[in-house]
């Protein structure tokens, strides 16, 4: 059974399994729950929902196991970087249960500082905080290098910055965002708005496909591009080259500053790598 699938019960007469249960006739039906099924004589007290013990856990299930494992590396009476996405918000969600043991947030987003404050965690501006000893945030894809594509949710520019005044970057994702090579999902770029179309052929020029994300504007007030067809098999290089074209503001590589630990959630657990530092 998955972890943390809690299934409540049924009445039965001599079931043992779950998979007796789940073909039993439904006043035959037992109890189950994560320490196992038993059967408890008498009448059909409750209808469930019965999961088979086989049953994956979902993608979202995934993101919110990573959440509750990255708590581990808050740090006590300090500020921490929080990121933007599904991902983040299951975070923040978590993060609400122990506010009082830190000062504060800093928020890569403004969907991020809404959430924040709705849970009750006071907000801090970078520029007041100094450098932070923890940044947590997810993305779309990364390695076990830790290089990553962030920005499928916008807010790159600031992400990039929390992360590169982090002392730690704590990156939260399910097992499909885990790739051998970054380039499957589309590269964001933030660009100045005037720029738009002079740095989309500098990105043609590099072999990709960028595509004007039309009508979403970042909270800086740029425009994206989101570069397909790149098979980025140098991503500091990358990073590098696409950061030097003017009117650039952003490139959603974040290899130079990559992430220091990667908590992955996929079948049984969430898996720990954390690189050489
Ligand atoms: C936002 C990001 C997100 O971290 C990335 O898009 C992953 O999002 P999600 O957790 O929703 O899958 O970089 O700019």
């Amino acid at each position: 059974m998955a972890p943390g699938v809690a299934i409540h019960m049924i009445v039965g007469e001599s079931l043992t399994t779950a998979a007796e249960a789940i073909t039993a006739p439904r006043a035959l039906r037992v109890a189950c729950a994560s320490d196992g099924c038993r059967t408890i004589p008498g009448r059909l007290l409750e209808s469930s929902y019965l999961l088979p013990a086989e049953t994956p856990m979902t993608q979202d299930e995934l993101k919110l196991a990573v959440a509750r494992e990255a708590l581990r590396y808050l740090v006590d009476d300090a500020y921490v970087g929080v990121g933007t996405g599904s991902t983040a918000n299951h975070f923040i969600d978590e993060l609400a249960k122990y506010r009082g043991r830190i000062r504060g947030a800093v928020a890569s987003s403004a969907k991020t500082a809404e959430r924040l404050k709705a849970c009750g965690i006071a907000l801090e501006e970078l520029n007041n905080t100094g450098d932070l000893p923890v940044y947590i945030d997810g993305a779309d894809e990364v390695t076990e290098h830790g290089a990553m594509i962030k920005g499928g949710g916008g807010a790159l520019t600031r992400e990039k910055v929390i992360a590169a005044a982090s002392r730690r970057f704590v990156c939260i994702v399910d097992q499909s965002k885990l790739v051998p090579v970054l380039g499957r999902f589309p590269l964001p770029v933030e660009v100045i708005p005037m720029a738009r179309s002079y740095v989309a052929r500098e990105l043609a020029k590099l072999g990709g496909q960028p595509e004007w994300r039309m009508g979403f504007t970042t909270d800086n007030g740029n425009v994206i591009l989101d570069v397909r067809g790149l098979s980025i098999l140098d991503p500091v290089e990358m990073e590098s080259r696409i950061n030097q074209i003017p009117g650039v503001v952003t490139v959603g590589l974040f290899a130079r500053r990559g992430a220091d630990v990667i908590l992955v959630g996929g079948e049984p657990g969430v898996r720990t790598i954390t690189r050489a530092s």
